[in-house]
């Protein structure tokens, strides 16, 4: 008997050997009994990005939902027919559903995604001030998302290593979402961490365990929450310091499931059930031992 061949899922991006969706997404495939595979497809330039896209817009071409990972978020805008509304705003994208007349939607679940955690976290964003570190991918879905919500922060005070960047990011994201209690600062003792409810970490910096901090850690305070998006090491310096500290911490672990259920969602055209969810957190927690 001819079984049918399974439906194509995967990521694209490079570097893509340490990525976790891979075993998140086919945990829930396999859980689902659904005929579907999830694949890596590294493309390590511009050129096999674009030929990537014209492979994927052939009839025959089983691929119908994808995750974008760096450097291609921002880079995948002009191959996309319908842009989501929130992802328009955020200008990336990384998560794509391709129907049977292989037309590209793309969707933005970053940012949802990080709010899932927040809120699973119980913080709620309304009136608090919000210090981020690193003005890359990351920053960018989540200050969108911490803009566009009703719950609306007090302030939020981005410092980035090259200031320039911070600049160019917020003043980018400023045409199309209201950025005005935002501020890029250019001195990270003005980021005020001291008085601080909320600090993201996004940048790199304790991704190899190293003793390094950006800001003071003497200024790490018990009424605040850590949340570095770093979620291997577990426990970053920062986390620890701030846990010493007495804060609430969390790693960036939740936000690559929750954004991932999202996507998984998109692709299924329905909520999947807790009881996969909880399927795709297993898998993901068990790819860090
Ligand atoms: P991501 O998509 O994960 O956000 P990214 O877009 O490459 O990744 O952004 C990485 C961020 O980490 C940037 O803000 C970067 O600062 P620069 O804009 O100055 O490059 C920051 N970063 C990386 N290494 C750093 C370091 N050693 N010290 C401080 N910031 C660092």
């Amino acid at each position: 008997m001819l079984s049918e061949p399974p439906a194509i899922y995967g990521i694209i991006g490079t570097p893509l050997a340490h990525s976790l969706s891979p075993l998140m997404h086919n945990a829930a495939f396999k859980a689902l009994k659904v005929n579907a595979v999830y694949k890596t497809f590294e493309l390590v330039d511009d050129e096999e990005l674009k030929l990537f896209f014209e492979d994927l817009r052939e009839k025959d071409n089983p691929t119908f939902g994808l995750n974008v990972t760096v450097p291609y978020k921002e880079k995948v805008l002009p191959y996309i027919d319908v842009i989501d509304p929130f992802a328009d705003k955020v200008g990336a994208v990384n998560t794509l559903v391709i129907d049977h007349q292989r037309k590209i939607f793309g969707f933005n679940t970053d940012g949802p995604g990080f709010l899932s955690h927040l809120e699973e976290l119980k913080f709620n964003p309304k009136d608090k001030r919000i210090v981020i570190l690193g003005a890359g991918g990351t920053t960018r879905s989540i200050l969108s998302v911490l803009c566009l919500i009703n719950q609306k922060p007090t302030n939020i005070k981005i410092f980035n290593r090259t200031y320039s960047k911070a600049k160019a990011l917020v003043d980018s994201l400023s045409s199309k979402i209201d950025m005005s209690n935002v501020e890029v600062v250019d001195n990270i003792e003005d980021l005020n961490v001291e008085l601080a409810d909320l600090l993201i970490n996004t940048t790199s910096v304790g991704l190899k365990g190293e003793e390094k901090f950006l800001i003071d850690t003497t200024t790490l305070h018990k009424d605040m929450l850590v949340y570095d998006v770093i979620y291997n090491p577990k426990e970053t310096p920062l986390l620890k310091a701030a846990k010493a500290k007495g804060a609430q911490t969390a790693n960036g672990l939740s936000m690559l499931f929750y954004q991932g259920v999202l996507a998984f969602n998109h692709w299924a055209g329905t909520d999947i059930e807790d009881k996969y969810k909880k399927v795709m957190r297993q898998a993901l927690e068990g790819g860090l031992k």
